[in-house]
C-alpha cells in the first residue's frame, strides 16, 4: 500500500500502521485520516494480518494532533463533518475484530491521545507526552476524546485533563491509567510486538467475541451486557476454535487455531 503520509507494511503476520508526516510531528491532516481509513480497512480483510500496532515515525512524536492549519479554516458544517471523519476511523479502529496496539512514541496530544485512546492497548515511551489541548486553541476534542477519555481514566481525571488542557508525560499516563504499560524509547517497538505475538497465538474467534463483548457492554446496562456476553460465548462454544482450544488442552499439547 502506497500513501502520501503514512507507511503501511505487513510482517509476519502483524500488520504496521506508521503515520509519516515528518515535518508536522505526525499531525493529522485529512489526507492522513482518509489513508488511515484505508489502511485499517485493508489489514481489517487481510486474513495474513493477525494483530496490528499503530505508531509515528520517528522518535519525538506518535501524532501531535489534528491538523491546526486545517482546523483554523472550518466553520461550524465543515467542523461537524470533520470530526465525523475522524471519529468513523477511531470506531473502525475501536471495534476492530483483532487486537491494536498504539505505540505511543511521543507527542500524542489532542487527535494523537484520541487515536491511542481507540486502540484496545496502549504502551507508551518514557518520553511520551499526552493531553487534550483544545481549549486552548477555542476547540473541544472531536475524535471521541470527551467519549472514551472519561470511560477509561473516569470523569473527574478526564475533566481536569480536558479543562486544562495540561500536557501530562508517561508516568502520569501510568499512574491514572491513561497508557498500559511505559518503556524506555528503544524498547518500546519490541514490546508492542512481544504482545501482539502474544495476543496472536490466542484464538482469533475469541479475541474478536472479546473485544466485541467488553465494547458494546460499555453501552449497556450491567444485566445487558451480561445476557450480551452469554450470546457471545455461546457464539464461541460453537467455533471450531474453542473445539481446538479444549482439545488441545485435554490432549497436553499447544492449540492450533484456524480463527473459525
Ligand atoms: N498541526 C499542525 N502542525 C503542527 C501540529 C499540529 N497539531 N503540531 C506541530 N505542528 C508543526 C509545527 O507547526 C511545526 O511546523 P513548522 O516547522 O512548519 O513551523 C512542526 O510541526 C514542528 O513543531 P514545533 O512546534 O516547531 O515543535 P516543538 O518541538 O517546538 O513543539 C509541540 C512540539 C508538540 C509541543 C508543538 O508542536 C505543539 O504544541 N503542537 C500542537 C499540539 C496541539 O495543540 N495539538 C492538538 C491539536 S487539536
Amino acid at each position: 500500500m502506497d500513501f502520501n503520509n503514512l507507511q503501511a507494511k505487513k510482517e509476519n503476520g502483524i500488520g504496521w500502521v506508521i503515520i509519516h508526516r515528518p515535518d508536522k510531528l505526525n499531525a493529522l491532516n485529512s489526507e492522513t485520516v482518509r489513508e488511515l481509513k484505508t489502511a485499517f480497512s485493508a489489514f481489517k480483510e487481510d486474513a495474513e494480518v493477525k494483530a496490528v500496532i499503530l505508531t509515528g515515525s520517528g522518535e519525538k512524536a506518535f501524532i501531535a494532533g489534528a491538523d491546526i492549519k486545517e482546523l483554523s479554516e472550518l466553520g461550524e458544517t465543515e467542523g461537524r463533518d470533520y470530526v465525523l471523519q475522524g471519529q468513523a476511523v477511531t470506531q473502525l479502529i475501536e471495534n476492530f475484530p483483532k487486537p491494536v496496539i498504539a505505540a505511543v512514541n511521543g507527542f500524542a496530544l489532542g487527535g494523537g491521545t484520541e487515536f491511542a485512546l481507540a486502540c484496545h492497548v496502549r504502551y507508551a515511551s518514557d518520553n511520551a507526552k499526552m493531553g487534550q489541548p483544545e481549549v486552548k486553541l477555542g476547540l473541544i476534542p472531536g475524535f471521541g476524546g470527551t467519549q472514551r477519555l472519561s470511560r477509561l481514566v473516569g470523569k473527574g481525571m478526564a475533566l481536569e485533563l480536558i479543562l486544562s488542557g495540561r500536557v501530562i508525560d508517561s508516568a502520569e499516563a501510568l499512574r491514572i491509567g491513561l497508557v498500559n504499560r511505559v518503556f524506555p524509547q528503544a524498547e518500546l517497538l519490541a514490546a508492542c510486538e512481544g504482545l501482539a505475538r502474544e495476543m496472536m497465538a490466542n484464538s482469533p474467534v475469541a479475541m474478536n467475541l472479546s473485544i466485541e463483548a467488553v465494547n458494546k457492554g460499555l453501552d449497556k446496562t450491567l444485566p445487558e451486557g451480561l445476557a450480551h456476553e452469554a450470546d457471545l460465548f455461546g457464539r464461541a462454544c460453537a467455533s471450531e476454535d474453542s473445539s481446538e482450544g479444549t482439545k488441545a488442552f485435554l490432549e497436553k499439547r499447544k492449540a492450533a487455531f484456524s480463527g473459525k
